[in-house]
């Protein structure tokens, strides 16, 4: 037996080295942070769910022609995906006004924003992933103009797949963030969605009762997450009404 070998942990993920030349394994763990890893719990159970959910929604684009880093789900908390460069961002599209918005602009949560808005955030720890603009990202070399497109244009379809998938289930997609690579194939290079689409990423709100399915329920103290996630998961078909949440994998016997 080999230990694999861990490439990256990071605050809600650990990647490991993948089974082939160029893949990795991404793998789900029960952590939930907010406000950068101020507050810190770990939710039996969620990295499970948000595998599960991610790898529902990957396949989804990756079958409307959104090219995605995801290969396959492997087992109840991993996933191979293919190695990519991250682009240094995280994009944020927002339908409805909630969270950071609502607090810079002083708009009532739930306000129907005029269109979808794409913001940009440097991903840094250290400096708190500042807001910042196109000017920032190709002055800085984070990302080239035609990169900059490519993600803009990819965010607007992700955006429309998903407030329709969500649609059909009674779920007010409000906003999300999502994150990019390169992936490098022979002598081509391409933009392709990375890292996961989960609760712990969007706002999900029930249509009916505006009720919060997602980590604003870790971030505000509400309680009840793993439950709301399972209810997102329900919805969407991934688990039956009686499936029970296996939130252990096999006890090893020593
Ligand atoms: P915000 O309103 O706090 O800026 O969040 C916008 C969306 O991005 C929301 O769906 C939550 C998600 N998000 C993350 O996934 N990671 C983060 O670190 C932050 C701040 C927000």
């Amino acid at each position: 037996m080999n230990r694999r070998r861990k490439v990256y942990e990071g605050k809600a993920k650990i990647l490991y080295e993948g089974t082939e030349p160029g893949t990795l394994i991404q793998h789900f763990k029960d952590d939930a942070t907010a406000f950068n890893a101020k507050k810190k719990d770990v939710i039996e159970g969620k990295g499970v769910l948000n595998n599960r959910i991610s790898e529902h929604i990957f396949t989804n684009l990756n079958a409307i022609g959104v090219p995605t880093h995801f290969i396959r789900r492997i087992n109840m908390r991993e996933q191979l995906i293919r190695e990519v460069e991250i682009i240094p961002l995280e994009v944020v599209v927002r339908n409805v006004a909630a969270g950071s918005l609502s607090q810079r602009l002083g708009l009532d949560e739930g306000t129907q924003l005029p269109r979808s808005i794409i913001e940009f955030y440097y991903k840094n720890d250290e400096l708190n992933d500042p807001m910042v603009s196109e000017e920032h990202i190709t002055a800085f070399g984070w990302a080239a103009p035609p990169e900059i497109d490519d993600i803009m244009s990819l965010a607007i379809r992700i955006n429309d797949f998903m407030t329709g998938l969500f649609l059909g289930v009674g779920i007010r997609l409000v906003d999300f963030k999502i994150e990019f690579g390169r992936l490098y194939e022979n002598d081509m290079v391409r933009i392709v969605l990375a890292d996961e689409i989960s609760p712990d990423s969007c706002r999900l709100w029930d249509i009916g009762s505006d009720e919060k399915l997602d980590k604003d329920r870790f971030r505000r103290d509400m309680g009840g997450l793993v439950e709301a996630y399972t209810e997102v998961a329900r919805r969407l078909g991934i688990m039956s009404e009686n499936e029970p949440i296996a939130t252990r994998g096999p006890v090893l016997v020593k």
